[in-house]
């Protein structure tokens, strides 16, 4: 499942294009915004150019991807959000992002997530959709709970990255949370 472009009042997310490759290249070399990753990361010789690859092929495929994020005035890319996974016999899809550091604390994180919400729900009638965040990334709860996910469990030993065992918190929120909000 793909998402279409979304703007924000301030944001702007939209497919990865050829143009992105610096973007990409600079927010795969931050560590920072791996420090809590859940998956193994893949480095090789040129990672910026499998990752947009890999991208593009997805588009293609119409599968979840990642998108790219850029402030709506500038275009200056900012990170990137999109979706993890889609599940269509339950109905529910998992969510992504990743901001560059210079760009945290502005609420853009939040921002973004509320407008994938909204698609999801309202465009296409999604019933559920979680976030997956590992234990300690309290960046990203801060952002899933402005947003309106609420944490739901832990998920101890989710992966194992370089031999050591990972536990995540599994945050979600379902479309009849929504419906009951705004109809009462
Ligand atoms: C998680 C992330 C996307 C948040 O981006 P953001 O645009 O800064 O998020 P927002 O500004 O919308 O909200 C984040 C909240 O965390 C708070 N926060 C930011 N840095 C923090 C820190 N070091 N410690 C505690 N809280 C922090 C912000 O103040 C804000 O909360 P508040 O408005 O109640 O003060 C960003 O930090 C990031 O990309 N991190 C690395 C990648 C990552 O973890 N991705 C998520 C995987 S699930």
């Amino acid at each position: 499942m793909l998402l279409p472009k979304i703007q924000t009042e301030r944001l702007i997310l939209n497919k990865y294009t050829e143009a992105d490759l610096d973007n990409i290249k600079l927010l795969l070399s931050e560590p920072l915004v791996w420090e809590f990753s859940s998956e193994q990361f893949s480095s090789g010789i040129y990672p910026e150019r499998i990752y947009l690859q890999k991208m593009l092929q997805r588009y293609s495929d119409g599968k979840c991807s990642m998108f790219a994020l850029k402030l709506n005035d500038s275009r200056t890319y900012i990170g990137e959000a999109g979706l993890l996974l889609f599940d269509e016999k339950i109905n529910k899809v998992e969510i992504g992002f990743n901001i560059l550091p210079k760009y945290w604390y502005n609420g853009y994180a939040t921002e973004i997530i509320k407008a994938i919400i909204d698609f999801l729900f309202l465009s296409i009638q999604i019933e559920r959709i979680e976030a997956i965040t590992v234990v300690g990334n309290v960046r990203s709860e801060k952002a899933l709970l402005k947003a309106g996910l609420k944490k739901e469990k832990t998920i101890e030993n989710y992966n194992k990255i370089d031999g050591n065992s990972i536990d995540v918190f599994l945050y979600s929120i379902l479309n009849q949370t929504i419906y009951k909000i705004t109809t009462s």
